[in-house]
């Protein structure tokens, strides 16, 4: 008798967007650059910065607590955490922890993973993984970040795309059709240094000279990033559908990596999918990194995006370079 196969399917979102505001006029004020170049360039107006005594986790905690509330689920009944980020509290331990902990659930298994901002995607499939072998019933999939914290607001061409915020999800058994039907990740390391912090790890000490020379922010180079998400994003959702032997006229909604409208653009050109097909809304965040996507589909499932039964596409590409798409029959 052939094994049937578990899928994971998402039983809640929440979500923690902070509160204030900084709006392209804003950055105007403290750099050479204006709200119409940001726009044009990138298509974001305003990202959410978090507080001085706001740290991810803080961001995360609220996140989870919505997405267990809207899943119906208890927090005892959590199996594993896991929280997908590039701005963590500390460097050790894991912020899975941390939230663990301010949660209390003592002796739940929580780690991080460091994949950028594909880092949700990757944090998903890891934790579908449980699911599907039966180890665990219920899996807590974080994205939270403080980017606002790691950029490096004296270099314009890279501070202007970020933004602050967390988006959680809980994980359970899926009926047989429905959940995630297909995951598709992938790394390329010979592009690290298009998108990474030299110092604070075990290569680069963080001393004041590596300090004052804003060593350990995130460097970026725009344009290879950019060239790399053009490539990357038809490509990983395109074998991401095939597969799940699912058409691109299947799909109801795609929601990529709020990173750049033009980059999401091009993709719906490429892939010959109309742009109202894809989930946007970094006009309002900026670039959240691991939270942008989980933040994305809240927005959608609010908007009436998605009903029961739609081919929902998630698909992420960033540091590493790393990339993944996951496709879902809602
Ligand atoms: C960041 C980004 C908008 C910059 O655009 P770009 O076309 O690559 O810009 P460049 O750095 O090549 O600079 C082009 C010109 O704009 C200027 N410029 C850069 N940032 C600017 C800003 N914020 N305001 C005004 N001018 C700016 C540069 O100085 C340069 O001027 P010059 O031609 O006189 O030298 C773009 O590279 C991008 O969106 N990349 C992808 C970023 C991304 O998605 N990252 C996350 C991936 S997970």
């Amino acid at each position: 008798m052939p094994i049937e196969k578990i899928n994971a399917l998402i039983a809640g979102v929440g979500i923690c967007i902070p509160d204030t505001v900084l709006t392209n006029h804003d950055l105007a004020i403290t750099m050479d650059t204006s709200d119409e170049w940001i726009q044009t360039m990138t298509g974001i107006r305003e990202r959410r910065i978090v507080d001085p005594a706001q740290a991810t986790s803080d961001l995360g905690i609220v996140a989870a607590k919505q997405a267990m509330i809207r899943a119906g689920i208890d927090r005892a009944n959590i199996d594993l955490i896991i929280v997908a980020t590039m701005s963590p509290d500390l460097l050790v331990p894991a912020t899975a922890c941390i939230i663990q902990e301010r949660l209390e659930m003592k002796n739940t298994p929580a780690f991080d993973i460091s994949a950028g901002c594909s880092g949700f995607i990757y944090a998903l499939a890891v934790g579908s993984q449980f699911i599907s072998t039966g180890l665990y019933n219920t899996v807590l999939v974080i994205g939270a970040e403080t980017n606002s914290r790691i950029a490096n607001w004296e270099d314009r061409g890279s501070c202007i795309v970020i933004g602050d915020g967390a988006g959680a999800v809980v994980l359970q058994r899926a009926l047989p059709e429905h959940g995630i039907l297909s995951m598709c990740l992938g790394a390329d390391g010979s592009g690290i240094k298009h998108l990474h912090t030299p110092a604070g790890g075990t290569r680069m000490a963080v001393t004041a000279e590596n300090i004052a020379a804003n060593m350990h922010k995130v460097k970026m180079d725009g344009q290879e990033v950019f060239q790399f998400a053009m490539r990357m994003l038809p490509k990983v959702t395109e074998q991401a559908l095939k597969m799940a032997n699912i058409s691109k006229e299947e799909i109801a909604l795609i929601i990529p990596h709020q990173a750049n409208l033009r980059i999401i653009e091009a993709a719906a050109r490429r892939m010959d999918i109309p742009m109202d097909k894809f989930m946007v809304n970094l006009d309002r965040y900026g670039n959240t990194s691991a939270a942008s996507i989980p933040i994305a589909l809240h927005e959608a499932l609010e908007n009436g995006r998605i009903k029961p039964g739609n081919v929902v596409v998630l698909a992420g590409f960033g540091a590493g370079l790393t990339w993944g798409a996951v496709v879902m029959r809602w």
